[in-house]
């Protein structure tokens, strides 16, 4: 019920500063995001990358303007360039936002959100690492299958991703399925309307499981992004029905969410992913983030009443 108007919040910059002022809060979003800057984000991830594989993302989205999504293109180059001179480059990717790279810039958005992409793809190739496009909201998600499709032809390792809370993805699953394409499978993080998403915890994770079906048994690589028990099981036995080892599929979830189940994981011997985010524009996400759990949200509620 409360999850429509944090998601609403995450445009606030009334909230934001409150955020950033009161220690509780500032403290939960440090939770999610491993620092401002690339210089602290690194040591976070060569730690992580001792047992578990990272993909890292450089927070902003929505940007307006062509210098902040050169900005942000550049940026990625950058990220890859010092992953490479710290070794870390076989074990980390990167996930880029379309619209981090100009995908809603009024002027040729699509053209510029794939030249960006493509110029951070080929930093990626030169560092040794590959790049997955994350998937926004549903009136994005054409232009983003469309732009990635044009990726895969010179960077066939691009990973793409599919919400489940979305009518369409199993059909989508059915499209990505074939051999040597990387598909992201993870239930949604943004509030969709009922013409084209299902609203409901149980529609979702039914959605989820009919796709995880079709990717297992397709020929492509699931990597299975969910932090939910329940589905982890059944990602679990899927691999196993259809015969996938530890290689033909991968578990992700997000930095600061279920360390232990991660470790756990991957002590077992699965390939698990870490997302970790970092960056000045942390505060959609830490958003995302809060309203998916009720006790950080109502820690966020009492810190804010305690500030009016
Ligand atoms: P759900 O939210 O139902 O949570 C299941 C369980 O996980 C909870 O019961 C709790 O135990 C635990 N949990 C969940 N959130 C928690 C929290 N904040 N703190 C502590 N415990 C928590 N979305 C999108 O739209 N586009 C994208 O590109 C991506 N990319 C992406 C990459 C990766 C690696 C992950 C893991 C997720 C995404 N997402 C995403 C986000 C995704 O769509 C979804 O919003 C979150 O993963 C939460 O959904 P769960 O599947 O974890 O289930």
């Amino acid at each position: 019920m409360l999850r429509k108007p944090l998601l609403a919040a995450g445009h606030s910059p009334v909230i934001r500063r409150v955020i950033e002022r009161v220690p509780p809060t500032r403290n939960l979003v440090a939770r999610f995001v491993a620092g401002e800057r690339q210089s602290q984000a690194i040591p976070v991830v060569a730690t992580i990358t001792r047992d578990r594989l990272v993909t890292m993302d450089y927070l902003g989205e929505e940007v307006r303007s062509p210098e902040r999504a050169e900005a942000t293109a550049l940026e990625y180059i950058r990220l890859l360039e010092a992953l490479a001179d710290a070794e870390l480059a076989d074990r980390v990717e990167v996930s880029v936002k379309l619209s981090a790279l100009g995908h809603f810039l009024e002027a040729d958005g699509e053209k510029v959100a794939l030249e960006n992409a493509r110029r951070v793809c080929r930093a990626a190739s030169n560092a040794g690492t590959t790049i997955t496009v994350d998937m926004e909201d549903h009136t994005t998600t054409d232009s983003t299958l469309a732009i990635v499709g044009q990726l895969r032809q010179d960077f066939p390792w691009v990973g793409a991703v599919l919400q489940a809370a979305l009518r369409r993805t199993e059909a989508d699953c059915r499209d990505l399925a074939h051999a040597g394409s990387r598909v992201r499978l993870c239930k949604g993080a943004y509030d969709e309307p009922a013409s084209v998403a299902f609203r409901s915890r149980r529609e979702v994770d039914r959605s989820y499981v009919r796709c995880l079906r079709v990717l297992m048994e397709g020929a492509g690589e699931p990597l299975v992004a969910t932090h939910d028990p329940r589905l982890l099981m059944v990602a679990d036995r899927l691999a196993t029905r259809n015969g996938r080892t530890s290689d033909g599929f991968e578990y992700q979830m997000l930095y600061g969410i279920r360390d232990a189940e991660q470790r756990r994981l991957a002590a077992e011997g699965n390939r698990v992913r870490v997302y970790v985010p970092y960056g000045v524009d942390w505060y959609g996400y830490a958003m995302r983030r809060v309203a998916e759990r009720p006790a950080d949200l109502a820690l966020l509620l009492r810190s804010l009443a305690g500030q009016s």
